[in-house]
């Protein structure tokens, strides 16, 4: 059986994917990069926002098509848009499997079953309010398994914890992860010794608000502060980075302190803002202000010397004036990010933004907005990028440049530094998963491009 794994959305997706991967590849199954080779496919999707889900419909009406001349392969639905859905995408005539993010643990079973019997199969979440499954099983499940399937070589995830329980009012990831379960410390440690051992050098530690980790234990409180002191003492890592962060005071000077004084910890910060409008932040039922937003940054600059910080933002959201969308870009201006994402507000259903208010930014205005954020995200990059011209940098290479081509004999590479930034420089070998020195010369808002430097 040959099966093909696609996966849509954030870090904690491609973690799934990659563990679910491990797993069919141990009970024997053979995992194959394209589907036109495949026995079956298995769709690792997201919610987040409807063009998301969009891409997926598609992709199962084209799976449906492809059916009807191969009416053995096999369709499973993993991820968050299985758990919202559910059994309104068993419907779906491409369907045989529908597998929620608490249900990956069955993921062997449920494709063994879905060959031998075609029978379709639901298993997601009951309740999922309460918990997305049995938390032990999922556990175990990621201890088993290797997470660094489908990453850049020397590069791993490792989840810290689970779900989420902040209930922004867009957004659907509550709904479909479930509430917040920090995994244990000795764990997480462990999972990160065996994959040092097995040559991994960068991992990244995931949740949703990865800094409101927290572990109670014999009398004491384990925070992210401690698990990163703690990784950092594992022979073998190097570099040690986390996302993604939610603008809370709880922790955050013990985490940028570790970031300072622990000299494996990267110098990256993922903090999304989301607005610069107080009365959109709190529509959003974020709970901050954006001065105490500000002030965040400006305490995580004043321990970190320089730290590099990141964003999200969401345009459009129900009520958002002109005069909202200004504080957001003044807000994008005080805080001087690496890079920001800019995305265009999408009800999701079941959320309260889209039961208790009207989506009434119209599409084109989301659509000004968006390209006005970015383009002023994109002035303050550039600015910030040239600071590295005629630099050495260290780089982790990730491997080729996405267009790889022979220029001079030499190959492009692409790696990145450990405040994020993407480098592209020639070498003559691939050097994936190697770290290198390389010197600056030239600069764009999201690359820097340059040379090796000798040692
Ligand atoms: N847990 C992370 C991010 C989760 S989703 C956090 O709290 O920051 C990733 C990003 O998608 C969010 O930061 C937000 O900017 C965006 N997003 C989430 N729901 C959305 C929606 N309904 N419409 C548009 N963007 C959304
Ligand atoms: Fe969604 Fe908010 Fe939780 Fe992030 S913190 S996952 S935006 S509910
Ligand atoms: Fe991630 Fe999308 Fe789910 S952002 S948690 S895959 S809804």
């Amino acid at each position: 059986m040959r099966i093909f794994v696609q996966t849509y959305g954030c870090q904690m997706n491609k973690l799934d994917s990659a563990l679910v991967t491990a797993a069919l590849k141990e009970a024997g199954f053979e995992i194959v990069d394209n589907e036109k080779e495949a026995d079956a496919v298995l769709i690792n999707t997201c919610s987040v926002r409807e063009h998301a889900e969009q891409r997926v419909l598609s992709h199962l009406g084209n799976l449906k098509h492809i059916k009807e001349s191969k009416p053995e392969l096999v369709v499973g639905v993993i991820g968050c848009m299985a758990q919202r859905m559910g059994g309104e995408l068993l419907k779906h005539p491409a369907v045989d499997i529908v597998c929620g993010p608490g249900q990956i643990t069955q993921i062997v079973e449920l494709v063994k079953n879905a060959v031998e019997t075609k029978l379709k199969t639901l298993a997601v979440s009951e309740n999922i309010r309460k918990s997305p499954a049995d938390e032990k099983c999922l556990d175990d499940f990621e201890s088993q398994y290797d997470s660094d399937e489908e990453q850049p070589p020397g590069q791993a995830y490792v989840r810290v914890m689970r779900g989420c329980n902040n209930f922004c009012s867009y957004c659907i990831v509550p709904y479909v992860r479930g509430p917040e379960v920090s995994r244990e410390p000795k764990v997480i440690i462990e999972q990160i010794k065996r994959l040092a051992d097995d040559g991994v050098k960068q991992i990244t530690l995931l949740g949703q608000t990865v800094n409101s980790y927290e572990y109670k234990e014999g009398g004491k409180t384990y925070s992210l502060a401690d698990i990163l002191e703690m990784a950092n003492a594992v022979s073998g890592i190097e570099w040690i980075k986390f996302v993604t962060n939610y603008p809370a005071e709880k922790y955050f000077e013990q985490i940028c302190e570790a970031m300072r004084d622990l000299p494996k910890v990267c110098r990256y910060l993922h903090i999304p803002a989301q607005s610069g409008s107080d009365k959109i932040l709190a529509a959003m039922n974020r709970k901050y202000t954006a001065e105490q937003y500000l002030e965040l940054l400006e305490k995580a600059r004043a321990i970190v010397p320089g730290i590099a910080v990141a964003g999200d933002f969401i345009v459009g959201f129900p009520g958002e004036t002109d005069e909202d969308f200004r504080q957001t870009v003044e807000l994008a201006k005080k805080a001087r990010y690496r890079n920001c994402f800019v995305f265009k507000y999408s009800p999701r259903p079941g959320t309260a933004g889209e039961r208790k208010l009207k989506d009434d930014v119209p599409a084109e205005v989301k659509r000004q907005r968006n390209i006005e954020l970015l383009a002023v995200q994109e002035k303050i990059s550039n600015e910030l990028s040239k600071e590295f011209l005629e630099k050495i940098v260290t780089v982790l290479v990730e491997g080729h440049s996405k267009k790889p081509h022979l220029d001079g004999g030499n190959l492009q590479l692409v790696g990145r530094t450990d405040t994020d930034w993407i480098v592209v420089f020639e070498g003559v070998e691939n050097l994936a998963g190697e770290f290198v020195k390389v010197k600056i010369a030239r600069s764009s808002p999201l690359t820097l491009f340059g040379s090796l430097a000798a040692d």
